[in-house]
């Protein structure tokens, strides 16, 4: 049986970990027989289920549908519930209750974006029996403040930004961070220096893991961002597509230089 925990000490052995999102019982299934460790019920759901330009619009009661959807088709991996936008910002109490709903929906554990302001709302998580997964670099939720989907850690001062803000959430407990969105070379930097797996997307290739969005990797994307690869080329199912993920992860193919920030 997978847990995150394990996951993470394999992450820190050199076990390279795939994580893919999942909103529906059908595709959980076909990407856990893949082999994908961490399932992530993502707020991205927002885009590519409900059709909203960015994540803001869902609601805990949306993560929280998908996670049981998820859960009943899933086989053997670990369900990472994303706590959307406004669940967990404003108190550590709105947090525990946000996290409470996911994880009796089915997950067993949640994800949060936000470096060193979230450090206590982490801490506060992780000490009442709630595994967490940090999220820094280009955290999709603060889209407005950010300007747009833009690459992060460009200059000397976002990079220490940067190594603040995972220190702050490694400090804190989260057992693993996302990375999303900044120049391969600083993803590689991040990782080399991390205590706890750094799970990549658009953050390179020399990190402990990656995650992708399931649409991204199926092809389904209209526009798909620079770091997405069509893994359903040359494949006939949706597990052969997955399995496809999962085997350019483990053996590090994924992501080439071209499906990177310079
Ligand atoms: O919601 C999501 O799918 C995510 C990934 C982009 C990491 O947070």
């Amino acid at each position: 049986m997978k847990t995150l925990l394990k996951l993470a000490a394999a992450g820190m052995r050199g076990e390279r970990l795939v994580m893919l999102t999942a909103y529906d019982a059908m595709f959980a299934g076909y990407a856990s027989k893949a082999g994908v460790d961490i399932l992530l019920v993502g707020d991205s759901l927002g885009m590519v289920i409900q059709g909203h330009t960015d994540t803001l619009p869902v609601t805990v009661a949306d993560v929280a549908y998908h996670t049981a959807c998820v859960a009943r088709g899933n086989v053997d991996s670990v369900i990472l519930g994303d706590m959307p936008f406004g669940s967990y910002q404003a108190s550590v109490e709105d947090a525990m209750r946000a996290a409470a709903t996911l994880m009796q929906a089915g997950a067993h554990a949640v994800k949060l974006e936000g470096g060193a302001p979230m450090a206590s709302t982490i801490e506060f998580l992780v000490k009442r029996g709630v595994p967490v997964v940090g999220h820094i670099g280009m955290t999709p939720q603060s889209v407005h403040a950010f300007g747009g989907f833009r690459v992060q850690g460009r200059s000397d001062a976002a990079i220490e930004q940067l190594k603040l803000d995972l220190a702050a959430v490694t400090d804190a407990g989260a057992a693993m961070v996302v990375l999303e969105c900044v120049p391969a070379v600083v993803g590689a930097m991040l990782a080399s220096e991390s205590k706890i797996p750094v799970i990549g997307i658009g953050a390179g290739p020399r990190v402990q893991g990656q995650v992708m969005v399931l649409h991204d990797i199926l092809g389904w994307t209209a526009k798909p961002p620079k770091f997405a690869r069509n893994f359903a080329a040359g494949t006939n199912t949706v597990q052969d597509a997955i399995k496809a993920y999962v085997d350019a992860v483990k053996n590090a193919t994924f992501p080439a230089e071209s499906e990177c920030y310079a």
